[in-house]
């Protein structure tokens, strides 16, 4: 891999995901070789005023535990610098221009600039309108990539008018929306474990599939994110992106190839095909909770910035059904909630039932064998496993049930490039097989809005789980009505 030579512009530059996640990665594409040593830097931007050395001092901090040495750290950190910038006011933009020319210059980074935008959701347009219109995009030669974070707007209109914000500015396959779930190691996983295997993929599809279900749990609460969190809510924090991304990846079609234009428009055609229910279909189709006390917990009402009589879900949990062939009508069951029983994102693929048990035919036996289901762990655990049924050794023909697995070990699954290293890793590639595209995000939020509008319009029957637990009762009651249940946990 040839390294990349590339100029980097993070706005947001001492925020808290730059220091915790962005940095990190940074510094690990570094050691690794595929960010160019020599020829790279990093321009800090936010409205504070740092000196360069101050600003170098919080990037030590922030790779402590990476670095191999205190020398690499600073030379390292040597490649930064710090500039005061007020998102609103332009002459700050011809200010940058100069210092990005300069720096370009000095580190010979051949026109490549990576603008990352890692602020408050409103600052978007603006800092892409502005970078474009006051001339700090590169012009001679070397890529213009944008990357923005997250949340993409907070329902189809929010997201479609910072979208034109957006393309006003930069073509769409500059842009890269993160979404850090694409990075982790099993979701980059699903199209190998599909596509490289007929034994799965030919069975991928509603003949042999009862039903998905995608659980995304935590253990953790709102903690101090009251703020944002507040106004978010599982619906839109969780599901819109991470979990219809995942969906995304497990419905789609083959593609041509495995390349990010190939991909998306697979992934759209997906997303495009799931039914968008009416008022009376989010009743019958998805759940909100919120959490109330538990034993190590206060109830979300009594956390530190919530209003008390707050309606927002801090758990959410739905049925998607697709109108396509494939799944015909295999639904998707998907939940994610917080202060739940155990941290774990998961997808258990449960398979049908032989149609006949001819173990238990004719004989006074129970039918026995199980349906094989097909689990993928996303995180804290990474690995697949896969139930089937065997004989069990005891005399007679009795059946059980065994897992074949490959969980990774807890030393390995340190070692695993963590989402963000993943993800800049592809953006100095330019690869956007792991970042969600424009239409992709326009399904998303075209599903999610009825649900979220409905429940806007009405209160919640809150608290309505208890912190520890595994989320409402009426959850399981989704479930119970077709005649099936939860695999995890069981
Ligand atoms: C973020 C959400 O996108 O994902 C958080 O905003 C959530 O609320 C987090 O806690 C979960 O990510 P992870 O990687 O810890 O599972």
């Amino acid at each position: 891999e040839t390294p990349t030579r590339a100029l980097f512009m993070l706005f947001g530059g001492v925020g808290d995901l730059a220091l915790r996640k962005l940095y990190p990665a940074i510094f690990n594409l570094y050691k690794k070789g595929s960010l160019s040593n020599d020829h790279f830097a990093l321009i800090g931007l936010s409205r504070k005023s740092l000196t360069d050395d101050e600003f170098r001092a919080k990037i030590m901090d922030s790779i402590a535990s990476e670095a191999d040495s205190q020398d690499q750290a600073q030379e390292f950190a040597s490649h930064f610098y710090w500039k005061s910038h007020d998102v609103n006011n332009k002459d700050h933009y011809s200010d940058l221009k100069e210092l990005a020319d300069q720096l370009e210059q000095k580190y010979e980074t051949e026109g490549n600039r990576v603008f990352y935008v890692s602020m408050a959701p409103r600052f978007f347009g603006i800092v892409a309108q502005s970078l474009h219109d006051q001339g700090v995009l590169s012009t001679n030669g070397g890529f213009n990539r944008l990357v923005i974070e997250k949340p993409f707007g907070r329902d189809y209109e929010s997201a479609k008018e910072l979208n034109d914000a957006l393309t006003s500015a930069f073509h769409e396959n500059q842009i890269y929306r993160i979404d850090h779930y694409l990075g982790k190691e099993t979701t980059e996983a699903i199209p190998v474990l599909r596509f490289g295997n007929p034994l799965i993929e030919a069975v991928w599809n509603h003949e042999y599939i009862k039903d998905v279900q995608i659980t995304l749990a935590e253990k953790l609460g709102v903690e101090d994110r009251a703020g944002y969190y507040d106004t978010a809510g599982a619906l839109r924090d969780m599901i819109q992106n991470h979990t219809l991304q995942i969906v995304s990846y497990l419905a789609m079609d083959q593609p041509n190839s495995f390349v990010d234009t190939e991909i998306r428009r697979e992934k759209v055609k997906a997303l495009q095909s799931m039914e968008i229910y009416d008022a009376d279909g989010v009743k019958q189709n998805f759940v909100r909770g919120q959490y109330g006390a538990g034993p190590d917990s206060v109830p979300y009402r009594e956390e530190p910035d919530v209003p008390n009589d707050s309606n927002n879900d801090t758990y959410a949990a739905g049925k998607i059904v697709f109108n396509n062939h494939r799944w015909g009508d295999t639904p998707f069951y998907i939940r994610s909630g917080k202060k739940l029983a155990d941290k774990q994102g998961r997808i258990d693929i449960e398979f049908k039932k032989p149609l006949v048990d001819i173990f238990a035919k004719g004989t006074k036996q129970a039918p026995e064998l199980q349906g094989n289901v097909l689990s993928f762990y996303i995180d804290p655990k990474i690995g697949i496993t896969l139930s089937i049924n065997t004989k069990n050794s005891n005399q007679g023909m009795h059946t059980e049930t065994i897992d074949l697995g490959y969980l990774q070990s807890d030393q390995r699954a340190a070692k695993v490039p963590l989402p963000y290293e993943r993800l800049f890793h592809d953006i100095l590639t330019g690869d956007g097989t792991y970042f969600a595209s424009w239409p992709e995000v326009a399904a998303a939020w075209k599903f999610v809005d009825p649900v979220q509008k409905l429940w806007d319009s009405e209160p919640g029957d809150f608290p309505n789980y208890e912190a520890g637990s595994m989320g409402p009762k009426a959850a399981d009651e989704l479930l119970a009505r077709d005649g099936n249940s939860w695999y995890w946990p069981n």
